[in-house]
């Protein structure tokens, strides 16, 4: 088929290659000159695992293009996805205005002579954001358009996005029509998934349901994790035992400093703001969201009790994406962490195995060194921090470590390590809601 995406960042970029992996002819839209002229000469503007070689292999084998004109990705794709961001408001509303630019430009590009089109909003935007859609390309196009409006709400999870787009769990379609599930299951055919066909409300919802309900199960253990260090017992072999319970499922219940990056903080705050609105408050996520937002307080007063003032000490940090295998640092929690030490007066060195640049775009106090490896940026320092779950950072020589650190004093906001193995080290070793 061919297929069209507008808006080439983690999720356009990667669902994209995919979709071409699998046999469409797809042409991804950015209106980013500078990322299209990036993936023009083959780089790729982003680092996720697999994406690259998955990118060569279909632009030479002519299943897939980039550009900056959306008449062109229109005239193109019978299927044209938006993936655009849909960032939040200091209120906690979504920023819709990305959808609806590309809701009218989609409009102006199409002609009746083009045939049926089929509109599907896979970025994650709230429930009857559909309806809008319809409404604004209704509005903007010429008379005689055929199209339809679909909700495919997008899944994969940033360092595993390739697998979860080749193999997903499910596949969800919010449809009105009948002549739009249809071609959606045309798309989808390649997949071997699941695929669950609802309204285009109820798609929608799915999204914002479904993160909220990840993002609570790690503040229902981050909140354990408190009790257990309260109480002396280890959050891990709690999580165990629950987990094992298959209507619980031990995913999503590992006690760390909390989540952050592009989707979880900002589809939380959503779904609360669209509960509110609809009269409905869902004071529970209100409570997930406070949890989550006291982890980091909580761990730089572990760290306090220790260092006791951070003005001029120096502490590494191993970690600056929001996640491991990511070079993504949107609402990072390490930058957090970073940021608030740094503001009390610490010497930040970091280090992050793919986030260097990202995190120096973002823009960093200027006390903040970054390191090349983690080893350098354990040089001289008072302590070191894990603030991301790299597996990378475990395989470390911890010797080395120890010998270049001024005191072997770790504490690991991830859970990364062994306690008794770093204490058998000689490291005094902190961690959350472990003794
Ligand atoms: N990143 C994730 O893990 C993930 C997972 C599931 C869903 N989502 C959702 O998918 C959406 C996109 O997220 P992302 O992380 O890919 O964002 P992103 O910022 O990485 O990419 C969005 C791209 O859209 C482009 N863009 C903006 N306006 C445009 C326009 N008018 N025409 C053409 N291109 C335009 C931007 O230049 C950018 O390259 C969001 O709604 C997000 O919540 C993200």
């Amino acid at each position: 088929m061919k297929l069209t995406i507008i808006g080439s960042g983690y999720v356009g970029l990667t669902t994209g290659a995919c979709f071409a992996e699998v046999g469409h002819e797809v042409v991804c839209v950015d209106n980013n000159e500078q990322k299209v002229a990036t993936l023009l000469e083959g780089r790729i503007p982003i680092y996720e695992p697999g994406l690259e070689e998955l990118v060569h292999r279909n632009v030479a084998a002519g299943r897939l293009r980039f550009t900056t004109s959306t008449p062109e990705g229109v005239a193109h794709g019978t299927v044209v996805f938006i993936a655009v961001p849909t960032p939040p408001q200091p209120d906690g509303s979504v920023d819709l205005t990305y959808i609806e630019r590309v809701a009218r430009e989609i409009a102006t590009s199409l002609t009746p002579d083009l045939g049926y089109r089929v509109i599907v909003d896979k970025s994650t935007v709230p429930v009857k954001t559909g309806e809008k859609v319809a409404d604004t390309v209704r509005r903007y196009a010429p008379d005689g358009v055929e199209f339809d409006v679909v909700s495919n709400p997008e899944f994969l999870r940033e360092g595993s996005a390739v697998g979860d787009l080749m193999e997903p769990d499910r596949i969800v379609i919010g449809a009105n029509s009948d002549r739009a599930i249809a071609e959606m299951q045309r798309v989808y055919s390649p997949f071997v998934a699941p695929v669950l066909i609802t309204d285009i409300n109820s798609a929608e919802l799915i999204k914002h349901a479904a993160n909220s309900f990840l993002a609570l199960k790690i503040s229902y253990i981050n909140h354990v994790a408190r009790i257990c260090e309260a109480s002396g017992a280890d959050v891990e072999k709690v999580a165990d035992g629950i987990g094992m319970d298959e209507r619980i499922g031990r995913s999503f219940l590992n006690a760390g400093l909390g989540y952050g990056g592009s989707c979880f903080p900002k589809d939380i705050a959503a779904f609360i703001h669209i509960a509110d609105q609809l009269g409905t408050p869902f004071t529970l996520l209100k409570e997930v969201q406070a949890i989550n937002g006291s982890m980091v307080s909580h761990f730089i007063d572990k760290i306090r009790e220790k260092l006791w003032v951070f003005q001029d000490k120096k502490i590494a940090v191993w970690g600056l994406a929001f996640k491991a295998n990511t070079d993504d640092v949107r609402s990072s929690v390490a930058i957090e962490l970073i940021r608030r030490l740094a503001a009390e007066g610490a010497q930040i060195s970091a280090s992050d195995p793919k986030a260097l640049d990202t995190a120096r775009a973002a823009g960093l106090p200027d006390t903040v060194t970054l390191c090349e490896s983690p080893l350098e940026a354990a040089q001289g320092a008072e302590a070191l921090v894990i603030a991301t779950e790299w597996l990378h950072f475990a395989d470390v020589d911890f010797h080395e470590v120890r010998k270049q650190m001024h005191t072997p004093l770790v504490f690991d906001g991830r859970n990364l390590l062994d306690p008794s193995a770093m204490r058998h080290l000689g490291f005094e070793y902190h961690s959350i809601g472990r003794p």
